[in-house]
């Protein structure tokens, strides 16, 4: 399954001599299934943790190590891998290489491939804690931030000597979300800030029981990386589910309606778009019990109160509102209704029983003064991406540039 923002894009990946150097593996395996071309560059170093032949099985490319390698018509030798990629991804980056880059060395493919490039620079340390946190490594990170380079991690943990503290390197899905999100930045969406919900919400009952429904988040969530590969700034407001979030995306965690509902309400100020993908309870019971509430002979009823709609009722001039219908029956009657009265751009209707607990979804798209639109079962990926295309088209249509461009925050 390969993903717009990665797919034929070139990604030139360092990888220095440090026990994590086996965590890069899973990355590559990772880019090359969304289609990514992958080159790597190992130092001397690093040949001692992993070896050139595993890179090479899985990226069907050379490792190339060798400054001197032969020039070809086509290649110009040590600085074309780099020239040609779209970003370099140094990971793991040790001590030692930082420390080269820093100051600007190249003595071997890898720091030579940083000079030499053109384009966005990523680099995922791994290293001791001590390490870490001398002044030396510190004061040159600091330079190659400063620099405009990318730092993402080290995180803190147990680390390959046993002790715990800072120095392990950013699991794989991080590094790739992180590259996702800087190849992303010049994407269709770039300028615009597009506000996403997503899980299922919480209506408690007292402290520690709640009504709720079976939506997983991956929908949701899916919509949020597709916002931040075409370069959006995302706000997820999420409630509780067992999903990552997006690198990059800015996060709200709620748990009932009405928080969603203030959440949604105060980001979507400076927002130009809301998609709605959250399962929000439409009823609340009334009032919520401050103790726990204790079992007696007689039955039990909970009266419950209606929620707020919050694609519904919420509006600015401007805002572009994406929603989605899930129905168990009647749907393209019902998914017509919805989109009279929530009042939305684009109304994404599908059979709640088949997308609640599956990675695929077969939608229909509801547009004002359109005829349905009925896509085949895909990925939630691919679905997710279909709708973001469906907001930039609009977007470009009705706002062709972004309403708040000087926005800064999310
Ligand atoms: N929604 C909302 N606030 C609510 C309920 C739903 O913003 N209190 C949004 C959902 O996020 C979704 C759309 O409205 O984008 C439709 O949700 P759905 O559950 O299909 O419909 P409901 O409006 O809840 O109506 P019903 O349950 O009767 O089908």
């Amino acid at each position: 399954m390969t993903s717009p923002v990665l797919n034929d894009r070139r990604v030139l990946l360092g990888v220095s001599g440090g026990i994590a150097a086996y965590k890069v593996i899973e990355l590559v395996r990772m880019l090359r299934t969304l289609g990514a071309r992958v080159d790597v560059t190992m130092t001397g170093a690093a040949e001692q943790f992993v070896t050139a032949t595993t890179f090479e099985t899985l990226t069907r490319q050379p490792v190339r190590r060798d400054v001197f390698e032969q020039w070809t018509e086509t290649d110009a030798g040590h600085v074309s891998l780099a020239e040609n990629a779209d970003i370099l991804v140094i990971a793991p980056a040790t001590a030692n290489t930082i420390a080269k880059i820093a100051h600007g060395f190249a003595d071997d493919m890898l720091t030579v491939s940083v000079l030499a490039c053109p384009g966005p620079v990523l680099i995922a340390p791994a290293m001791d804690h001590h390490m870490y946190l001398n002044q030396a490594t510190q004061a040159n990170l600091e330079t190659l931030r400063s620099r405009g380079i990318e730092i993402l991690g080290p995180e803190e943990g147990e680390l390959a000597s046993g002790i715990l503290g800072h120095g392990r390197l950013s699991p794989p899905e991080q590094i790739l979300g992180k590259i996702r999100s800087i190849l992303g930045r010049t994407g269709p969406l770039a300028g615009r800030k597009i506000v996403v919900s997503s899980g299922a919400t919480r209506e408690p009952i007292d402290p520690i029981r709640f009504i709720t429904n079976r939506s997983s988040g991956r929908m949701g969530h899916a919509i949020a990386q597709a916002l931040i590969d075409a370069g959006a700034r995302t706000t997820l407001v999420s409630a509780p589910t067992d999903l990552d979030p997006p690198i990059d995306s800015h996060v709200v965690n709620v748990e009932s309606a009405g928080d969603m509902h203030e959440a949604v309400a105060s980001h979507i100020r400076d927002a130009d778009a809301l998609i709605m993908a959250a399962a929000v309870g439409d009823y609340a019971p009334t009032g919520v019990s401050q103790e726990k509430v204790k079992k007696t002979e007689q039955d039990l009823s909970i009266e419950l109160t209606r929620t707020v709609d919050i694609l519904a009722t919420t509006q600015r001039p401007g805002l572009i509102k994406i929603g989605f219908a899930a129905e168990t029956a009647n749907l393209v009657e019902y998914a017509r209704q919805k989109l009279t009265s929530k009042g939305v751009d684009l109304l994404v209707a599908n059979d709640a029983r088949l997308a609640m607990a599956s990675d695929e979804n077969q939608a229909t798209f509801f547009r004002p003064g359109r005829e349905p639109e009925e896509l085949p079962l895909m990925s939630k990926a691919d679905l997710a991406r279909r709708i973001v295309e469906e907001l930039s088209q609009i977007l470009r249509a009705e706002h062709p540039e972004p309403e708040f461009p000087d926005a800064t925050t999310t």
